[in-house]
């Protein structure tokens, strides 16, 4: 459904873009324009740029381009209309919503309201008296009353109906709480509380809103934790247990564990910026959504095997959201929970201090499998803590830690610079290629499939772009070009639809912006838009200059274009071929 344009040209008006891409990628000033490394595609050059005066951001790798709503659209995965109610709420803004709009946040709203009762209900079943057995549970691992209540911990009883009753009397449907992951149906058709005698831990979002439950069992059956399924509200790979209270710390690090009990223990513990994963691996949208709130994060994952493996994965995923990572070894104890347990929150704030930042965790790692007492152990030790020192970026962390490496086996360090050297090296050739062989990529990718987008005429197609770029920066002139040039005349079809689409933009109004056309365009069309739009356009004689462009593109019709007059004659040798 269309969102009123007018709304969007004032949420356009309200948002600075570089205020938004900052949020996510660090940008450096050059000129009236910035810079910074492209969050769409892996690169080691900024080759990613932001222009405030068009309010429009492009990437020469990889093409991406247009304005904020786009920038939202690609970073957060979201839909048009979904981003657009993102920027919204930043600038406190309500959207406009049309009917079908407002019947889908109507039941969403309706489904919070019912996790949030559900929440309440299981509250108050851990206070009543058939909540002696729970409030036990709870007392032997050592939470407060205080820590129950902030995380809003509660118990569902032993029942099949108890909830979908207390519900259904608040005026509930049976779908609703289906709907919301409440209750489950049986194959014949009945309908049952899903949780049943668990201790509960609402998980609750960055606004407030209960979005789901974990429920665990207070022995050793299983499943141990039941979780809510995905819901219309919930989706567990954008959303952290307790985010909701550890985006209010003041801790300039973020604490990640791997369960619901050890993010509540280091919470009681003082350490209030503890968050979890909702009982999968980390995601992508997990880390940026973290990267939002700090740029330090402590991974305190299990010790077992299964914990530092996942460690491993979360370290690479935590470094492409642009985070600094360390992880925490805990001695003695299967997880914080256990370790606080044991030793207290000193302790483990002592583990804080020394935890190692992730190349020390990885060098710690290699050592372990080598016997370095043993030559041809530590040749083997050598070689793969070379790959990982010459992995770093900074040249100084690499001296740092090829001394350490060269200390732990034995060796100078001298000669052992020589083994990261060669490994810097091999990577630097290895990422050149890379980063050629996506550009390469993006570039074919960028070829438009699309035939609107072809251009059969090249010469024409510059002064296409080159018009374009004048009534971008200044509409007055698009009247004179009116008298001049019609969409129909452009040689590509993709630069006369969006010729026309500022003619209209002109003539209702409305500024002549890319931000303008978020709505209509494609995504390639609009990544095709922010690069003509980011090349450079004359600052004086502009009228002047959209004649010569007229006459260029007057001129190279396709007969005399040497260019297309190639392309016809191989394109006629091919049709004979046949
Ligand atoms: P753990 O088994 O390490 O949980 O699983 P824990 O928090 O230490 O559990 P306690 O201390 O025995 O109470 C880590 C996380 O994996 C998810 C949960 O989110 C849990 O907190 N999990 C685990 C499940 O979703 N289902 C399960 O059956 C087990
Ligand atoms: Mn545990």
């Amino acid at each position: 459904m269309a969102i009123d344009q007018r709304f969007l040209d004032e949420l356009n008006a309200r948002c600075d873009i570089v205020d938004l891409v900052s949020r996510y990628v660090s940008l450096k000033k050059s000129g009236s324009n910035y810079f910074g490394l492209c969050p769409f595609h892996n690169e080691k050059t900024a080759s990613f740029s932001v222009a405030p005066d068009k309010q429009i951001f492009h990437c020469f790798g990889c093409g991406a381009g247009g304005g904020p709503i786009r920038f939202v659209m690609k970073i957060e995965g979201l839909e048009f209309p979904d981003a657009v109610r993102f920027l919204a709420k930043q600038y406190g803004m309500e959207v406009p919503e049309d009917t079908a709009d407002r019947g889908q946040r109507q039941r969403r709203d309706r489904l919070l309201e019912l996790m949030k009762e559900a929440a309440r209900w299981f509250y108050a079943q851990l206070h009543a008296p058939r909540g002696k057995a729970p409030m036990e549970y709870f007392v032997r691992r050592s939470l407060s009353k205080r820590t129950m209540n902030n995380f809003g911990l509660g118990y569902a009883p032993d029942s099949f109906h108890a909830l979908l009753d207390a519900m259904t009397a608040k005026g509930y449907t049976k779908e609703e709480l289906f709907a919301a992951g409440l209750i489950v149906r049986s194959p014949k058709g009945t309908y049952y509380d899903k949780f049943r005698n668990r201790v509960m831990f609402p998980i609750i979002d960055i606004r407030g809103d209960v979005i789901a439950f974990g429920g665990r069992v207070m022995d050793d059956s299983k499943p141990k934790y039941l979780n809510s399924p995905e819901t219309m509200i919930f989706n567990k790979s954008r959303n952290l247990f307790a985010m909701n209270i550890a985006k209010k710390t003041k801790s300039d690090y973020f604490l990640l564990a791997e369960g619901y009990m050890d993010v509540i223990a280091l919470h009681q513990a003082g350490f209030d910026s503890a968050v979890a994963s909702l009982g999968t691996s980390l995601t992508e949208e997990q880390a940026r959504l973290l990267s939002r709130y700090t740029k330090n994060v402590i991974i305190c994952y299990d010790a077992d095997n299964a914990g530092q493996n996942a460690a491993q994965r979360a370290i690479d995923i935590l470094g492409r959201a642009g985070l600094s990572v360390r992880v925490l070894r805990i001695p003695g104890a299967k997880d914080p929970d256990e370790f606080i347990k044991e030793h207290g929150a000193e302790a483990f704030r002592k583990l804080i201090e020394r935890s190692e930042n992730h190349i020390m965790y990885r060098l710690q790692n290699i050592q372990d499998k080598y016997d370095l007492t043993q030559d041809d152990q530590r040749v083997l030790f050598l070689k793969e803590a070379a790959r990982e020192v010459a992995s770093l970026e900074n040249a100084v962390e690499r001296e740092v830690y090829t001394a350490r490496a060269a200390k732990t086996a034995g060796v100078t360090a001298q000669a052992f610079s020589i083994e990261v050297k060669n490994e810097t090296e091999k990577r630097r050739r290895f990422e050149k290629k890379r980063y050629q062989r996506e550009v390469r990529a993006a570039a074919d990718a960028a070829q438009p499939k699309d035939r609107s987008l072809h251009y059969d005429n090249i010469r024409s197609a510059r002064a296409e772009e080159g018009l374009l770029g004048l009534i971008f920066a200044d509409s007055s002139l698009i009247p004179e070009l009116r008298e001049l040039i019609t969409p129909a005349e452009f040689s590509s079809p993709l630069l006369g639809k969006l010729y026309a689409s500022a003619c209209r933009l002109f003539d209702e109004g409305h500024q002549v912006a890319a931000t303008a056309l978020e709505q209509e365009l494609t995504s390639g069309e609009m990544d095709h838009l922010a690069m003509v739009l980011r090349k450079p356009v004359p600052g004086e004689k502009r009228s002047q200059a959209m004649r010569d462009y007229v006459n260029v593109i007057r001129s190279s019709t396709a007969e005399d274009d040497p260019d297309s007059l190639l392309r016809i004659a191989a394109r006629k040798r091919k049709q004979t071929d046949k």
